[in-house]
């Protein structure tokens, strides 16, 4: 490398795309793509950070209860493990379960395996969830349910009515979201150019679970009786649950 250069790193990365996105000639196809790369830097960063402390990819403590994809919904009694704060431990599980062989009793996540790209970390994530199990132990999965969205289709605008205000009454988007067509193209897309939100990367339905976590070597997987006392409430509506056993 000539020696004016300095060597390539995230964070000059992150400090140039800052820059670019400044920059009045940046296009907006240029600008969707830096600020993904800018929200994958954000990841690599607090990641990294974890895997400094644990460089061979397993943490000391050996917890018996486990939420990936938490977010802000935090389980108490759980590790609560998150790409980004608030987590008890910050680690991309794309890049694997932080965890000791057969040690989990329970893992859960709900609305956490659609972010990941499929096939590779999806399939990568279900291998990992039954790496860490004990013998006998429980993964729980719930996801947006594609086929509950697609089974109304065609509907009658009306019916949309009722997705919108449950999902997106919240969001930034209504003037966007006006036929049922685009409620279905947001269960498998959600906002994609939105600084807030990580978007849907694959849908999900029963089958689909089944064959995924089936595949990673689960010996059943059954649909999950829903729990409050354990899943957020508002993921209840027009989501898929599942509870793979090792
Ligand atoms: C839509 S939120 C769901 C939050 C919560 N489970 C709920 O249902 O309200 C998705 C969560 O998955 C987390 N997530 C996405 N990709 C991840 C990854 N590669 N590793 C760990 N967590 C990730 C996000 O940071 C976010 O907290």
């Amino acid at each position: 490398m000539p020696p004016h250069r300095m060597p390539p790193s995230p964070d000059g990365l992150a400090a140039q795309i800052e820059a670019l996105l400044d920059e009045p000639t940046t296009t907006h196809g240029l600008g969707r793509a830096l600020r993904a790369a800018a929200k994958e830097i954000e990841l690599y960063r607090y990641h990294r950070a974890g895997s400094r402390a644990w460089p061979d990819g397993r943490i000391d403590a050996v917890p018996s209860k486990i939420q990936i994809g938490g977010g802000a919904h935090r389980i108490d009694g759980f590790l609560n493990i998150d790409a980004v704060p608030p987590a008890d431990l910050l680690w991309d599980v794309r890049e694997g379960i932080p965890l000791h062989d057969d040690t989990v009793r329970v893992l859960f996540s709900e609305h956490f395996l659609e972010h990941i790209d499929y096939p590779r970390s999806a399939k990568h994530y279900a291998r990992e969830a039954h790496r860490v199990l004990a013998p006998g132990g429980q993964v729980v999965t719930g996801v947006p349910d594609a086929a509950f969205v697609l089974n109304q289709y065609p509907a009658d605008p009306g019916q949309a009515d009722e997705m919108i205000e449950r999902w997106y009454a919240k969001r930034d988007c209504l003037g966007d979201i006006n036929t049922y067509l685009d409620l279905i193209n947001y269960v498998f897309r959600d906002q994609d150019d939105d600084p807030a939100y990580t978007p849907h990367l694959w849908a999900y339905d029963h089958e689909k679970l089944v064959q995924l976590f089936g595949e990673a070597g689960f010996r059943s997987v059954e649909p999950w009786p829903f729990d409050p006392a354990i899943a957020n409430p508002k993921r209840q509506w027009g989501s898929v649950y599942v509870i793979a056993v090792k």
